[in-house]
C-alpha cells in the first residue's frame, strides 16, 4: 500500500471516530426531560425485556405501524379492542400526553399562580411552596355508593375528562400529593365493566389526596387470558411515564364501599379487596391476595413481579402470595368494615387445571419468572380522557407439559 493510501486510511478512521464522538456528545446533552422525544428515537414495536433495573429492547418486531399490521394479523382481533371506540387510534407514543402529567416531583413544586404580581412595567412573582397533602381521616363509617348503571364509554369520558389530567390521571390541586399511585387493571372482553368501574373508581379516589392514573393493560386475543403477565407489563409499563411509589392491582368488575379505604401503600404489601358481596363479605382464606392488592415499588422489584405462568383463571395471586413470604413480606389488611366491595356480575370462569401444579413449581421460579422474563408487544396505545390503555400482546406461551 502506498503511504498516500495510508494517510488516506488514517483520515478517514480520524472521520469515523469523529462522528462516533460527536453522537455520543449529542446523546450526553439531549434534553432527556422530554420524554416523548427521547421515546420517539425507540421503535414502538420493539419486544420489551425487563433486564433488572432499566428497560432494554430486544429483538425488533417489523415496522411502526402496528394498526395496520395488526388488521393482517388474524390473532389479534382489533374489533375486540377499545381501539373501535374511538374515532381514532393512533399509534403514537404512550408520552405523547405526559408532559402535563405529575412526570417529576420537581414539576410538583408549581408556585401559587394566584399570587403573580403586575407591578408597572415590572413583574414580581411570589412563589408560596404548597404544602404536603395530609390523608383524609375519616373516623365514622363513610359508605362509597358506587353508581352501576351502565353509560357508554365516549359519556364517561366527556363527563369525568374535564376534571383529569389526559390518561385518567389525577392529582391534588392545592397540595402535594404523598402517594404516587399507579392503578394497574388488566383486561380483556369486559367493556361493560370497564366504564363502570370508571365512573366509580375517579369519583372514589378524587377525593383521597392521592396522585394517581389509571392504566387499563388489555392483551390481544389468541392466548389464554394472563392476567399476572399484564400486571407486569403495567408495571414496567407505568414505570416508564413515572417512578411511582405505589402500584394498586385492580380487577376491573370490583368497586370499593367505603370511603375509608385509602389507595395507599403501607410498609407492608396490602391485600385490599377483603370483604367481597360475592364472597358474603367474608374473606375466603388467609393468604389470598387477588381481586385488589396494594405493593410498594420495592415490594415488586423484590419478588420479581408476578409469575408469567399462569395462563387462565386462578392461581397467580397464590403465587404471589408464596412470593410475598419467601420474602419476609406480610400481607397486611384494612378491618373486615373498611374493606369492602361489590363484584359486577359475570359468568364463572373456567379454573385453569394446571394452577396447583404451578404454584408448586413457582416457589422455585422466582428469579427467572416474572418481570425479568416477560416479553411482549405495546400492539397500541392511547391515552383517552379517564384512562391509559395499553393493548398488549404477549410474546411468552404457557408451558407444555
Ligand atoms: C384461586 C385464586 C382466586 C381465589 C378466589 C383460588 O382458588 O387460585 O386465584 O383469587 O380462588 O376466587
Ligand atoms: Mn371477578
Amino acid at each position: 500500500m502506498t503511504s498516500k493510501k495510508i494517510t488516506l486510511l488514517r483520515y478517514l478512521f480520524a472521520c469515523v471516530c469523529m462522528l462516533l464522538a460527536l453522537n455520543l456528545l449529542i446523546d450526553y446533552f439531549a434534553d432527556k426531560s422530554d420524554v416523548s422525544s427521547s421515546f420517539s428515537r425507540l421503535s414502538l414495536r420493539k419486544v420489551y425485556r425487563y433486564n433488572g433495573t432499566v428497560l432494554s429492547s430486544t429483538g425488533n418486531a417489523s415496522s411502526s405501524g402496528s394498526i395496520s399490521h395488526s388488521n393482517n394479523n388474524t390473532n389479534n382481533n382489533i374489533n375486540n379492542s377499545l381501539a373501535l371506540n374511538s374515532a381514532s387510534t393512533t399509534n403514537v407514543s404512550p408520552f405523547a400526553n405526559s408532559s402535563n402529567l405529575q412526570q417529576q416531583p420537581q414539576l410538583e413544586l408549581h408556585s401559587n399562580n394566584s399570587l403573580n404580581q403586575v407591578n408597572g412595567s415590572k413583574e414580581t412573582i411570589t412563589t408560596e411552596p404548597l404544602p404536603l397533602c395530609q390523608d383524609p381521616v375519616i373516623e365514622e363509617s363513610s359508605p362509597f355508593v358506587p353508581n352501576i348503571t351502565l353509560e357508554s364509554l365516549d359519556v364517561i369520558n366527556d363527563q369525568l375528562g374535564p376534571l383529569l389530567e389526559p390518561g385518567g390521571a389525577f392529582k391534588p390541586k392545592d397540595c402535594i400529593a404523598r402517594h404516587h399511585v399507579a392503578i394497574v387493571v388488566p383486561f380483556r372482553d369486559r367493556y361493560a365493566h370497564l366504564s363502570i368501574f370508571l365512573r366509580n373508581i375517579h369519583k372514589f379516589l378524587m377525593q383521597q389526596r392521592i396522585a394517581y392514573r389509571i392504566f387499563i393493560i388489555e392483551q390481544t386475543n389468541g392466548k389464554p387470558f394472563n392476567r399476572a403477565a399484564l400486571m407486569n407489563i403495567g408495571f414496567l409499563e407505568a414505570m416508564k411515564l413515572y417512578k411511582w411509589d405505589c402500584f394498586i392491582f385492580h380487577d376491573v368488575d370490583l368497586l370499593p364501599l367505603d370511603n375509608r379505604n385509602l389507595y395507599n401503600c403501607p410498609r407492608q404489601p396490602r391485600h385490599m379487596s377483603v370483604a367481597i358481596d360475592k364472597f358474603n363479605y367474608k374473606l375466603p382464606y388467609r393468604t389470598i391476595f387477588g381481586g385488589v392488592s396494594a405493593m410498594t415499588r420495592e415490594h415488586f422489584l423484590t419478588v420479581n413481579g408476578f409469575s408469567n405462568s399462569y395462563f387462565g383463571w386462578g392461581g397467580e395471586d397464590d403465587d404471589m402470595s408464596n412470593r410475598l413470604r419467601n420474602a419476609n413480606l406480610f400481607i397486611a389488611r384494612y378491618p373486615i368494615n373498611i374493606a369492602r366491595y361489590t363484584m359486577l356480575k359475570h359468568q364463572k370462569e373456567k379454573a385453569n387445571p394446571k394452577r396447583y401444579e404451578n404454584l408448586v413449581n413457582g416457589i422455585n421460579k422466582i428469579g427467572n419468572d416474572g418481570l425479568n422474563s416477560i416479553k411482549y408487544d405495546i400492539y397500541s396505545y392511547k391515552s383517552y380522557p379517564t384512562f391509559s390503555w395499553y393493548y398488549a400482546e404477549l410474546k411468552i406461551s404457557e408451558q407444555k407439559s
